[in-house]
């Protein structure tokens, strides 16, 4: 039956970031999954150390978001938001209206983050469009942001490597340098911190009359080698945003439901967004839905009579659907209950303990941190930061490494992510990063 799976999958299948060549070479069937293990076809074990691309949250087959999808199931399992509500996307709006930002009262579902995106920047739009301010059209991007990859989530993103292909495509925004202190010539977040909000100032004060928003990912940049906001830095944009009038849209998709040891990272800063989009944790990682939320300022400037023309014209077959809700309510509920937000938080420092020895291995430039969030970047000259010839794959090489050994990751260019799901218990976490260490040593070792 293997055999037949995979010449099935080789024949049929097309994955995701994936150049298919590479996949042949280390073809990987996942079978079934337990806590925060997965089983090939062949019942070899691997540790989830990201978490299924940054998303499962209280490991696999979690008893209680079983039961209310099944329990769902016997009500009914899918009808329209056009036009109609249904009970678990009233009461699941509720309760993430409840746990979001104060400046949040309202919920327009999606089913990925990047559709979540999507609407974030149509809403945004529309919203000036709507007030009669119709010159407000463009968006802000920070340079390596990544928010997916539909057209519109590209168009507000800036990785060179997923979106020059594409970027006549594209609409063109405007690009403000990421404060990575790592990245910085002077290596000094501080300094990063203030460059780029002074670019962002200068820009407003050129061009506020024709921006509708700014995006940014929440505290940390994911996709970009997660790379982490100098403290301060997300309340100054804040600030700029509320004197130039501009929205603020921050993408919590990957950081929002105790990822980064809050429930969402702009309460690290005590941000208040206009726009905020969510999606991964939001099941637990186990059904695809997503959320566009905002305010009742940007609300209300759709709410008129129809002939006004004002109507939100979007939505997707399956917004709001009613077994992933119910899997989001289950999966609130044990947040609750196991405290899960300040599990994280102290599984966090547990983590920043354990990653001194990582950061002392000789081809280990950097490791960035929030709360279990981890970026590993190898380099191959720590002193100077000097990069391995990209031709080398190094960081690739060290997470097929890393499957041999019993643990799936991926890397993001030179940058090894550790993502481990919320519920991953203490020995858990040793036994991934003792994995992670190992496979890093011996593919160093390859490259003295
Ligand atoms: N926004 C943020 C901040 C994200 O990190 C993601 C996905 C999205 C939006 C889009 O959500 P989706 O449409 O996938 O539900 N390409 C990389 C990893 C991308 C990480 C996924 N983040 C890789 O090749 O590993």
């Amino acid at each position: 039956q293997a055999e037949q799976l995979y010449e099935l999958g080789n024949k049929h299948m097309w994955l995701p970031f994936t150049q298919m060549k590479d996949y042949e070479e280390n073809p990987l069937i996942i079978a079934s999954g337990e806590g925060v293990r997965v089983k090939d076809i062949h019942e070899k074990e691997y540790l989830d150390a990201y978490s299924s691309l940054w998303l499962n949250v209280h490991g696999h087959r979690k008893e209680e978001i079983n039961e209310a999808i099944k329990n769902q199931l016997d009500s009914i399992a899918h009808s329209t938001l056009l036009g109609a509500m249904n009970i678990p996307s009233i009461k699941l709006a509720a309760r993430l209206i409840e746990i979001a930002p104060k400046s949040l009262s309202r919920v327009f579902y999606s089913d990925s983050g990047a559709t979540s995106v999507e609407i974030a920047i149509k809403m945004a739009y529309q919203y000036w469009q709507n007030e009669g301010n119709k010159k407000k059209t463009k968006f802000v991007a920070l340079s390596n942001g990544y928010h997916g990859d539909t057209v519109g989530a590209m168009s507000v993103g800036a990785i060179d490597l997923y979106h020059r292909m594409y970027s006549k495509l594209m609409f063109a925004s405007y690009t403000i340098p990421f404060p990575s202190a790592y990245h910085h010539p002077t290596g000094n977040g501080d300094i990063a911190k203030e460059e780029s909000l002074q670019a962002v100032r200068e820009l407003f004060e050129e061009k506020s009359d024709e921006i509708a928003g700014v995006f940014v990912e929440s505290m940390v940049q994911g996709a970009g080698g997660m790379n982490l906001m100098p403290p301060g830095y997300l309340k100054g944009l804040e600030k700029l945003c509320r004197e130039f009038d501009v929205f603020l849209i921050v993408d919590e998709v990957a950081t929002g439901f105790g990822r980064t040891g809050k429930m969402f990272a702009v309460e690290h800063e005590g941000v208040q967004p206009d726009i905020m989009t969510i999606a991964k944790g939001i099941t637990g990682g186990y059904l695809p839905i997503a959320a566009t939320l905002t305010s009742e300022r940007i609300y209300n400037a759709f709410y008129a009579d129809y002939s006004e023309m004002k109507t939100f014209f979007h939505g997707h077959s399956y917004t709001g659907n009613q077994l992933g809700c119910a899997a989001a309510l289950a999966n609130l509920d044990i947040f609750e209950r196991e405290n899960l937000v300040d599990e994280a938080s102290q599984k966090s420092s547990y983590i920043s303990e354990k990653l001194e020895q990582i950061i002392a291995l000789p081809h280990v430039g950097d490791v960035r941190q929030l709360g279990l969030i981890c970026g590993i970047e190898l380099v191959e000259e720590k002193a100077t930061k000097k990069a391995f010839p990209a031709e080398k794959r190094v960081a690739y090489q060290a997470t097929i490494r890393m499957r041999e050994k019993g643990l799936l990751t991926r890397p993001l260019g030179d940058v090894i992510v550790f993502m481990p799901p919320l519920a991953a218990s203490y020995s858990e976490l040793d036994e991934m990063l003792s994995i992670i260490k190992d496979a890093i040593e011996e593919i160093s070792s390859l490259h003295p």
